[in-house]
């Protein structure tokens, strides 16, 4: 391989040494964040930091270790998991459903098979019971190694490059008193924000929702493309040892203290207390507690403290007798189903939600649940007038898990999913591989903010100052409406804004102005149609050439554009035809909005040749530049491969141009790059 100047005279003695600084930085900021919540550096400083590491590590791959920072941002697929037998079974727990359950399946029992007085007071460790899944992480010599899911209880299967993105867990073992060898066992789960969020997403990417946290973070855990997990932040509590070779514990507090003194988290809430009464208060009150942990608990689990007594008990069949699970009455109600209401999204996904007569559900008075999507309600045959259990698990809204079909009086009315979008009448769509059903409505008022923020944004029609603060007052003040508005406005509306000054209100109104001779391409992705990014409004506009065109094309000539399939052609075509957006076009156009017809340019001087900018450019601002090269048929591409031909380097170019250099791909200067565009080779 070629080395560059860079490496040749940078010694390596230099790379390695900041590979280590770096993350120790990382590790600590790392344990601030996850293990004490106090943060000392913002997450852009963090990142900063971890995309520095991640260069060094592929320009130096000699340096990647298993216990690097970067291992936790995922890794590729794995084909499928490997299976993991585990050294000893991974056990469950029997149930105790209340008090009395709680004293005679564990205090009475123990005492009987132990031959203990009835009065005396044994030592119990109470702990939450976690809502999530188990997992057992394997630790050689302080390295985690392995970590397997529990599976039947003999064998799991291994997730460790999951486990990999549990940024509280450490991929080292901190202190200087660590067992060779070390099986933690513990439950791995979604906090309700992250379960919230990871639903949000879903429902507006079209995806059915995760019932529950459980789910979700089972679903996370048994990713074969750990990039995916890296993006959902799972945690973790260790709550048991498997197998320990070169060190022992005495107590489940002792194994809890010495596992958080080596940083790995355990649940603050735990417990010791001394008899089982203390259990039964410890189990009312994390019932008591339970909603406002911000997290899953649907029980707690009571332990008996000494291991030597732990040993003595043993285990019948697959669950140990010296512990117990007191569960939590599940959260469900019954109610009568009133009425199905639409809501639609900022993203213009309609939901079916129930409309409920108010109940009770351990606390929380319910009217409201979400019926998720049209696929869901016809599954769960859920009809208007129907009685329905309703379940509250961990979401903000609660969920209709079943009807009552023994209560149906034959009255009930089977729902129909809407023709039109429901607060502005426009056409909706449904993609082929979505559950969710969509209003294509440019002016839809639930979708405004959005419609506007990506129309003005930077790759769109480039109104350069209204982000997303603008926006919000444009909508309070009432002053925009659709985005034809925007070309309307005037400097007295915005002189009604807070901090608004004569010549921000200036630049405001130029940047609009200046976007009417947009590009086509652009101008077809700023309208936000459903999958129609940048690379296929580009595709759109050199097959049509004209707005004109590709307004009325029909499906079968969208889909012999390449890469547009049915399902695109039918979003762009229902778009397209929705009379509320034909409007707006129109009147953008008499606002004298002129996107300008793009010339083909299949088969120009730089046809096939591929593109990398770097570095600040003075001569030409970057969107100029690609506009160029595009014009002669080349790519502009984000990253440095053997693909590449040219790297165009500007000032202060970075690790692309180190890459380039490594590579041997043709470098060109500002100059250079101008030369090459006016007389192509
Ligand atoms: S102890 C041999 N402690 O509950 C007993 N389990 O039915 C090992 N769980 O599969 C389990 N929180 O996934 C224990 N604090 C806790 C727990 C807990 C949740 C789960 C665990 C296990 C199931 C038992």
């Amino acid at each position: 391989m070629q080395l560059s100047l860079l490496e040749q005279t940078e010694p390596r003695f230099d790379a390695e040494q900041r590979v280590t600084e770096l993350r120790i930085q990382l590790d600590y900021h790392n344990k601030r964040y996850y293990q004490l919540d106090s943060p000392e550096i913002s997450d852009a400083d963090y990142d900063r930091l971890m995309a520095e590491l991640v260069v060094l590590e592929e320009r130096f791959p000699q340096l990647v270790t298993t216990e690097s920072p970067t291992q936790r941002v995922g890794a590729a697929p794995v084909g499928r998991f490997r299976e993991v037998r585990h050294r000893l079974p991974m056990l469950s727990l029997e149930n105790a459903t209340d008090a009395g359950e709680i004293r005679s399946k564990l205090d009475v029992r123990i005492k009987k098979e132990l031959g203990m007085a009835d009065a005396e007071a044994l030592p119990y460790m109470c702990e939450p019971k976690m809502d999530g899944l188990a997992v057992e992480l394997v630790y050689e010599q302080g390295l985690l190694t392995v970590a397997s899911t529990r599976g039947d209880g003999v064998t799991g299967e291994d997730v460790i490059h999951n486990i990999r993105t549990v940024r509280s867990l450490p991929l080292r073992l901190a202190g200087d008193d660590i067992p060779a060898l070390v099986e933690l066992r513990g439950e791995v789960f979604l906090s309700l924000e992250a379960f919230q969020k990871i639903n949000r997403d879903r429902e507006e990417n079209g995806e059915p929702p995760f019932a529950n946290p459980r789910n979700a973070a089972a679903g996370s855990l048994r990713q074969l493309d750990s990039r995916i997990t890296a993006r959902r932040p799972l945690s973790f509590f260790c709550y048991a040892p498997g197998v320990v070779e070169g060190g022992s514990f005495t107590s489940q507090r002792e194994f809890l203290d010495v596992a958080q003194r080596w940083g790995v988290p355990i649940n603050p809430l735990a417990r010791l207390v001394i008899g089982i009464e203390g259990a039964v208060d410890y189990y009312q009150e994390m019932q008591r507690i339970r909603e406002s942990l911000p997290y899953e608990i649907d029980g707690t689990v009571v332990k008996v403290d000494a291991f030597a007594l732990q040993r003595e008990l043993g285990q019948k069949s697959r669950s140990p007798l010296w512990a117990v699970a007191c569960k939590f009455p599940p959260r469900q109600a019954e109610t009568l189903l009133e009425d199905i209401i639409l809501s639609v999204g900022r993203t213009g996904v309609i939901t079916p939600v129930a409309q409920l007569r108010p109940v009770d559900v351990s606390g929380v008075t319910v009217s409201r649940a979400t019926l998720h999507n049209w696929d869901e309600l016809a599954a769960k045959d859920i009809r208007i007038g129907d009685t329905v259990v309703i379940e509250r698990a961990g979401d903000v809204i609660p969920a209709v898990v079943r009807v009552v079909t023994e209560r149906r009086s034959g009255a009930e009315r089977v729902p129909s999913s809407p023709p039109c979008c429901p607060v502005c009448g426009s056409a909706v769509v449904r993609m082929a591989d979505e559950v969710a059903l969509r209003c294509v409505g440019i002016s839809c008022p639930p979708q405004m903010r959005e419609a506007i923020r990506h129309f003005a944004s930077r790759g769109a029609m480039d109104m350069e100052g209204l982000g997303e603060k603008v926006v919000e007052q444009l909508l309070s003040l009432g002053l925009v409406r659709t985005v034809a508005d925007l070309f309307r406005l005037t400097r007295d509306d915005f002189m009604q804004f807070e901090r608004m000054g004569d010549k921000l209100a200036g630049n405001l109104l130029a940047a609009i102005a200046a976007s009417k001779n947009c590009s086509m391409d652009r101008f077809v992705y700023a309208l936000g149609i459903r999958h129609v990014g940048e690379r296929t409004a580009k595709a759109l506009a050199q097959a049509f050439g004209s707005l004109e065109h590709l307004e009325v094309a029909t499906v079968e000539e969208l889909t012999s554009v390449r890469d547009i399939g049915g399902t695109v052609a039918v979003s762009i075509h229902t778009f397209f035809a929705s009379p509320p957006n034909r409007l707006v076009i129109d009147q953008l156009r008499e606002l004298g909005v002129c996107p300008m017809a793009v010339a083909k340019t299949v088969g120009g001087r730089l046809a096939g040749k591929n593109f990398v900018f770097t570095g600040t450019l003075t001569g030409f601002n970057r969107d100029h530049a690609r506009q160029l090269v595009e014009g002669q048929g080349g790519n502009v591409v984000g990253s440095v491969s053997r693909k590449t031909d040219y790297v165009v380097a500007g000032e202060e170019a970075g690790s692309k141009l180190d890459k380039a250099r490594n590579l041997g791909i043709t470098i060109l200067g500002e100059e250079e790059f101008r030369a090459l565009i006016e007389n192509p080779p």
